[in-house]
């Protein structure tokens, strides 16, 4: 039986919720803390729900709630078919399901299955014993001579990837913290456990999986060392992964995983990847739904980057595949403060979370992005995030974009009466939920009507894509059009007034202004100059005349 997915039927509607929705990610334990742990937990996202459908996103994805010692909080599990007891219970989760679909929303879960922890009982039998039936779950290698390891590779996360286990005298492969050692996806015993854990959780009503660095289950089976760089700030960064990362077996398990999936209605699969190429080639009618391009990412507040950045990708997508794009997540600096621009800050935000939610293709927001909410210093003493500690001062890790959501204007922004796990970014008095709700103004309300417009006008969703050539290092224009209906977005990258030339709407239509990051007044154009103000965002559509 496929719970859950009753109050979905929609007959005669084409709105499919990963392809036409929007995305909203919660890092759990900075969400909603309900029994004053200092930690979020499931009971705390179930109660939040009204927040998350009165913003008109169509799915929530939850980073990881599968037991863990933690270490890379949450990203290393150590039972896959349970939720940790920091968070809740099996019981909390279905209610957290049956609340969310009642809602319309669906249920997207982390799984983080290149990895397990150190503490999952199939790697403390792995370490047992060399001839214990899990050894060969995990990537084991003999060191040479004088402890030479078996190759150059390197962790993410700082020092060599191997790390040496007196007890069988070997060394097992860790791409990221030696608390979490990879599993081996060479071995069809852990491929046939993993999609038994796909079904564990499909069964139990999940809409969707975010697979966690997709692109690392397999490496090189002779592990050959690879190539080296001269430049990189890291040693991991000196390196050409082309033994590490992305061998061609992953193709295969994206369509086990997509056969899984099809089994049930409208499930999805978004895959975490690191670069553009693996963005293009990971999805696919028979590969996965979505991937993530972090293009976005890394480009600076320049119309002109941002225009290059999305030609380049959505000229090459595969036909059969859908665009995705984000500003943000759990590992990187917040959109807000990546941008910078002191005071005028929040205009910046509007018109990038414009940008995010006009373009064709899946948009992820990152929980408290719909409030502006910036990076939070975290001093040296307090970091929890193991890179930050390895890496300071170079590298201060991602506790600033982790910090609790702002609620209110109370205590701890109303995120917990206890002692909160992170420190509030101290901004949380005037930048909350709450006082944004308030004020027809705020970056939340801005928002709210941008998700409304964008789910009653097609043409944002599915429509082509096609830029408008002007002033493109200040003004990003864009037209999309999806049968008969056109919209045209401007965006004002200038802190400055900006004369922008209309392009002509199509024939007996007139634009019309939707809505603008700016502006109240109604505007109408039927091409021609038109003045932006600084920083401003307009969505205009073409109607009748
Ligand atoms: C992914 C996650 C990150 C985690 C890493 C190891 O990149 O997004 O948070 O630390 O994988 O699981
Ligand atoms: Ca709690």
């Amino acid at each position: 039986m496929i719970t859950g997915s009753e109050p979905f039927n929609n007959p005669g509607s084409d709105f499919l919720w990963w392809r036409d929705g929007i995305i909203y990610q919660i890092y759990p334990r900075s969400f909603a803390d309900t029994n004053s742990d200092g930690v979020g937990d499931l009971n705390g996202i179930t109660e939040k729900l009204d927040h998350i459908a009165t913003l008109g996103v169509d799915a929530i994805w939850i980073s990881p709630i599968n037991p863990s010692p933690m270490y890379d909080f949450g990203y290393d599990v150590s039972d896959y078919e349970s939720i940790d007891p920091v968070f809740g219970n099996l019981m909390d989760f279905d209610r957290l399901i049956a609340e969310a679909h009642r809602r319309r929303i669906r249920v997207v879960m982390d799984l983080v299955l290149n990895h397990t922890s150190h503490l999952h009982p199939w790697f403390i039998a792995s370490r047992s014993n060399r001839d214990d039936p899990k050894r060969d779950w995990y990537i084991w290698n003999d060191v040479g001579p004088s402890g030479r390891l078996p190759n150059n590779w390197q962790s993410t996360f700082g020092g060599r990837a191997w790390e040496f286990d007196p007890r069988t005298g070997q060394v097992y492969y860790h791409q990221f913290l030696k608390e979490q050692p990879d599993l081996n996806w060479r071995n069809p015993q852990v491929r046939e456990r993993i999609y038994q854990v796909l079904r564990f959780w499909l069964n139990r009503g999940v809409d969707g999986f975010r697979l966690d660095v997709v692109m690392s289950y397999f490496k090189d089976s002779q592990f050959r060392n690879n190539p080296v760089k001269l430049f990189g700030l890291y040693a991991f960064d000196r390196q050409i992964h082309k033994y590490d990362l992305d061998q061609p077996e992953v193709i295969s398990v994206l369509q086990d995983f997509r056969e899984v999936l099809d089994e049930y209605p409208e499930r999805m699969a978004v895959g975490e990847v690191i670069d553009l190429d693996m963005a293009l080639r990971y999805v696919g009618r028979d590969k996965l739904h979505l991937a993530f391009n972090f293009d976005f990412l890394r480009q600076p507040w320049n119309a002109a980057s941002f225009h290059r950045s999305i030609l380049r990708y959505i000229r090459r997508l595969p036909s059969d595949a859908q665009p995705c794009f984000v500003l943000g997540n759990h590992d990187v600096n917040r959109f807000p403060s990546r941008f910078g621009a002191g005071i005028h800050s929040d205009n910046r935000t509007k018109v990038a979370a414009t940008l995010l939610l006009t373009l064709p293709g899946t948009p992820f927001i990152y929980y408290g992005e719909e409030i502006g909410m910036q990076n939070t210093p975290i001093p040296r003493a307090d970091i929890q995030d193991p890179p930050g500690w390895r890496f300071w001062p170079f590298y201060k890790g991602r506790d600033p974009a982790r910090t609790p959501m702002q609620w209110t204007a109370d205590k701890n922004s109303g995120f917990t009466t206890g002692i909160p796990w992170l420190r509030l970014n101290k901004d949380f008095q005037i930048r909350n939920v709450s006082t944004q709700n308030a004020n027809p103004e705020s970056i939340l309300n801005y928002y709210k009507k941008m998700i409304s417009l964008r789910r009653i006008t097609p043409s944002l969703r599915q429509g082509s894509y096609q830029p408008v050539t002007g002033k493109p290092s200040q003004v990003l224009a864009y037209l999309r059009q999806y049968s008969s209906e056109n919209c045209l977005v401007i965006l004002n990258f200038k802190n400055r007034n900006i004369n922008f030339l209309i392009p002509q709407p199509p024939a007996d239509t007139v634009w019309d202004l939707r809505l603008s990051s700016r502006r109240a007044e109604p505007v109408r154009s039927s091409g021609g100059e038109f003045t932006l103000h600084p920083l401003e965002a307009c969505i205009f559509s073409a109607i009748q005349r």
